[in-house]
C-alpha cells in the first residue's frame, strides 16, 4: 500500500481563497476589514520567517496587518501596556504575540492578558476552556488546522481509535480536545507513556506532535491508517523533517500528511480564520 498524501498546502490555499472572498464580501457591504496585530520580540531565524508567512497571508486574504517588532531586551511590562492598548483598539480583532518569547518573559502570563475574544491563537484558557466544554469559539490554530485537513480530505473521523503524541498546551492537549469533539476514542501519548509503540500500532488515526525527529517508526503504524504529522524539526544539514519517519511510514498508511507542506500551510490558513472569526463574533454581539 502507498498512503495518499494529504496537501496541506493546497488545501489551505483553498482556504485562504474563501477567506479572501468572505472578505471582500464585507468591503462591498461598506464593513471593514479584519486587523491582525503581529508581535515579534527579537529576530530569531525561525520566528521571523514564521511571522513573515502570516504577514503575506494577511496580504493575500485582505485581513490589515499592523506588524510590532521589538527588541529582545523588551520588558514584561512594556508588553503588557501594548497588549492593554491592543484590546482597546477596535480596529484590532486579533493580538498574536509570536513564541518562543525570552526567557525573561513567561509566555502564560501573556497570553492571558490578550482580550479572550482577540486571541486568535487560541491558546488563552477561556478558549482552551470552550474547547474542553465543546462550546468551541476561538480554537488553536495547529489542531484546527488539522480538523479542516481532514475534513477536506473527506476523513470520518467519528468513532476512530486516535492517539496523539505530545501534550503540549498550545497543540497536543487542544489538538486531543478537538478530536475528543470530533467523535474519537482519544489516547495522550508523552514522555512517560510506557510502550508508545504499542499505542500507536492499534491506532487508525496517528497524530505527532512530539517535536522529535523520526519518533514515530513506519512498521509502527497500522495498515491503512492516517497519519498527521505536526512536528517541524531542523536538521543538522538543515533540512526540514516531521516527527514520522515518512518514507517507511508512508508504505503503510492509508492517508499521511508530509513536512513541509502539510500541516504547517494550514496554521497560517486557520490563524487567518479566526482572525475574520474575531471580527464576526464581535459584531455579533
Ligand atoms: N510559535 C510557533 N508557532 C506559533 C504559533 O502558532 N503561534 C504563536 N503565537 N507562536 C508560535
Amino acid at each position: 500500500m502507498t498512503a495518499q498524501i494529504i496537501d496541506g498546502k493546497a488545501i489551505a490555499e483553498n482556504l485562504l481563497t474563501s477567506i479572501k472572498t468572505r472578505i471582500s464580501n464585507r468591503l462591498q457591504t461598506n464593513k471593514r476589514a479584519p486587523g491582525l496585530a503581529v508581535i515579534l520580540l527579537g529576530a530569531d531565524p525561525a520566528s521571523s520567517i514564521y511571522v513573515r508567512n502570516k504577514r503575506l497571508a494577511c496580504e493575500k486574504v485582505g485581513i490589515i496587518s499592523k506588524a510590532y517588532d521589538l527588541p529582545p531586551s523588551t520588558t514584561e511590562a512594556e508588553l503588557l501596556a501594548l497588549i492593554e492598548q491592543l484590546n482597546n483598539d477596535d480596529t484590532i480583532d486579533g493580538i498574536l504575540v509570536q513564541a518562543p518569547l525570552p526567557p525573561h518573559i513567561k509566555d502564560e502570563h501573556i497570553i492571558e492578558c490578550i482580550s479572550p475574544s482577540k486571541d486568535v491563537d487560541g491558546f488563552h484558557p477561556y478558549n482552551i476552556g470552550r474547547l474542553a466544554v465543546r462550546q468551541p469559539t476561538l480554537r488553536s490554530c495547529t489542531p484546527f488546522g488539522v480538523i479542516k485537513m481532514l475534513e477536506a480530505s473527506n476523513i470520518n473521523l467519528m468513532g476512530l481509535d486516535a492517539v496523539v503524541v505530545g501534550v503540549s498546551n498550545h497543540v497536543g492537549r487542544p489538538m486531543t480536545l478537538e478530536l475528543l469533539l470530533a467523535g474519537c476514542t482519544v489516547t495522550s501519548c508523552h514522555r512517560h507513556t510506557k510502550d508508545l509503540a504499542k499505542v500507536i500500532r492499534e491506532a487508525d488515526l496517528v497524530v505527532a506532535a512530539a517535536g522529535k525527529p523520526g519518533l514515530i517508526q513506519g512498521e509502527w503504524i497500522k495498515p491503512g491508517a492516517i497519519v498527521i504529522d505536526i512536528g517541524i524539526n531542523r536538521l543538522q544539514d538543515g533540512r526540514i523533517a516531521g516527527d514520522v519517519d515518512f518514507n517507511a511510514a508512508k508504505s503503510r498508511a492509508g492517508w499521511i500528511s508530509p513536512v513541509p507542506g502539510g500541516v504547517g500551510p494550514m496554521t497560517v490558513a486557520t490563524l487567518m480564520e479566526n482572525t475574520l472569526l474575531a471580527l464576526e463574533l464581535q459584531e455579533s454581539k
